[in-house]
Order: structure tokens, then sequence, then C-alpha cells
């Protein structure tokens, strides 16, 4: 099993998925969150499912946005009033289920032009909007989208201030520390003093990045990565929640660090 196929599908503790590929995808849906929560957004292709999920764990799409929403939800990151950010949304995994529940506005972002196209079509409500920035990310090893624009020169193009809260759900697992240091940078510059953001990452001895089936994943050396957030204008928590597949949220179960590809959560608050 790649690292990228296990970031949205092993089990904490290592062992195989309860869930094989393609099965009980209903009911799995029904469980997360203790919520029967349902969308009416059309399904993305299958092939941008697999970009965001791995290819062998398409069955856990809907699972796992289900468990970012709960968390979204139980750290107050929603709301009829709250403006929101999500950075490299994808095809909109988390978007589609948004769209269900209150939240003053969305805005997702990704350097992937065609599951920007799709969710534009496909999300068509006016609080939801979906920005393509033809950024250089070495994430085109795996999806081969180029673009010329170098992330360093890459400054969102959102008023200062202008969001409550951000998610950045398995997006730092993609990206090498040059590229998350500046978008924590303009994180820092666009969410708004007090607002939240909710970031997961991948953690190794050592920092490295692993390429395998064309995809690329990449592991922080945590002290490091924690000592960075420290000097970020950021107050930084790692919330211990962890990503069960088919299980409920629990905001009382805590883990400590893990390593491996498997997802740390980090609630940063903006100071
Ligand atoms: C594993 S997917 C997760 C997508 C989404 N956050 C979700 O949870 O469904 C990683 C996403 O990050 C996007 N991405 C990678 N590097 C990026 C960058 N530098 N800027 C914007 N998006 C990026 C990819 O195109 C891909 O859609």
């Amino acid at each position: 099993m790649s690292a990228e196929q296990e970031k949205c599908g092993t089990l904490a503790s290592g062992r195989s998925l309860p869930v094989p590929p393609g099965a009980r995808l209903a009911e799995v849906t029904r469980m997360n969150d203790r919520r029967d929560r349902t969308s009416t957004i059309p399904m993305p292709p299958r092939e941008f499912q697999a970009l965001v999920c791995g290819p062998d764990f398409i069955h856990l799409f809907h699972d796992a946005a289900q468990w970012i929403i709960a968390v979204l939800e139980h750290e107050r990151m929603c709301g009829d009033s709250v403006n929101l950010l999500e950075v490299g949304c994808g095809c909109g995994r988390v978007a589609r289920y948004l769209v269900g529940e209150p939240i003053g506005s969305y805005t997702g972002f990704d350097r992937h032009a065609g599951m920007i196209a799709y969710c534009r079509a496909a999300i068509p409500d006016p609080r939801f909007t979906f920005d393509h920035f033809a950024v250089a990310s070495s994430y085109a090893a795996a999806d081969r989208p180029l673009a010329d624009v170098p992330i360093e020169a890459l400054a969102f193009p959102y008023p200062a201030g202008s969001f409550d809260h951000a998610v950045v759900a398995s997006d730092f697992t993609q990206m090498p520390p040059a590229e998350a240091a500046q978008y924590l940078a303009e994180l820092a510059r666009v969410v708004r003093s007090g607002g939240k953001v909710l970031l997961s990452v991948f953690f190794s001895q050592r920092h490295h990045v692993e390429t395998s089936d064309n995809r690329l994943t990449v592991f922080y050396e945590p002290d490091r990565f924690e000592a960075d957030l420290l000097m970020s204008p950021f107050e930084a928590r790692a919330s211990g929640y962890t990503y069960t597949p088919g299980e409920p949220f629990r905001p009382d179960r805590r883990e400590a660090r893990q390593y491996g590809a498997r997802q740390n959560w980090y609630v940063l608050t903006r100071r």
C-alpha cells in the first residue's frame, strides 16, 4: 500500500481497511458523524476522486469529507456568518457537503484547472466561489498540470483578513516545506485575527518526499514543523484528532503524534 493510499484510509493502528474498495459506501456515509448527511451535488469523475483520495480509496471519498466537516463544526469554523477559505479544495469533496451546512461564504482554490471547472459547474451556489491558481507545484509530478508562476511569487488574490477561518486538508501532505511556508504566510495574511486554520500533515523522523505510482507525498520532521509554526503569526495546537474510516469524529479521542502516512491535525489560531 502506498503512502498516498494510506493517507485516506488506513487505521491509526496500521490495520487494513474495514471496507473493501467500492463496497458499502452508503453505509459508511451514514455512519460517520452519526448523521444522515447527503449531498445533492453530482459526484465528480472517478479520475478526480482518485486524485484526492488515492485510486484504491475512492470508497472513503464521502467518509473522510464528513469527518472533516464534523471537525469544522466542533471547532466552530462553520456558521451563517463564517467566510471560509479552503486551500487545495480539489474536486470539492468537502464543499459538496458544506453546501448543506450553514455557511456565510466559501472560497476554494486549487492548481488543478479541471477540478476547479468541475466544482464551478457542479456547485452553482452563489455563496460558493472556486478559483484556479496556475501555480508551479511539486504535485505536478503526480498529476501533470504544469504552470509557470513559482509558488514563492504567489500571493493569494484575497484582501488581508478577508476570511474567518481556513481549511487545508491533505494539502501540506503534498507540499514541500518551501511551498507550505509560502502558503502559511499567505494564510496568516488573509485569515482575520482570532480566525482558525485546520490543517493536516504527515510526520517522519526526518523530512523527506516519497514518490510512488506517480504520486508525491511529503513527510515533515515534527519538531522542525512545530518550531516553524511557533515562529509564525499563529498559535498552534496539535489537536490529536484521528480519522478512522467508518467511525464518527470523536473530539474526546486524542492520539499522540502519528508517524508515516497518518494525518496529524493542527488547529492554528491567528494572533
Ligand atoms: C490530496 S488532494 C486533497 C484535496 C482536498 N483538500 C480534499 O480534502 O478533498 C491535494 C490537493 O491539493 C492540490 N494542490 C497541491 N499543491 C497545491 C498548490 N501548491 N496550490 C493549490 N493546490 C494544490 C492538488 O491539486 C489536490 O487537489
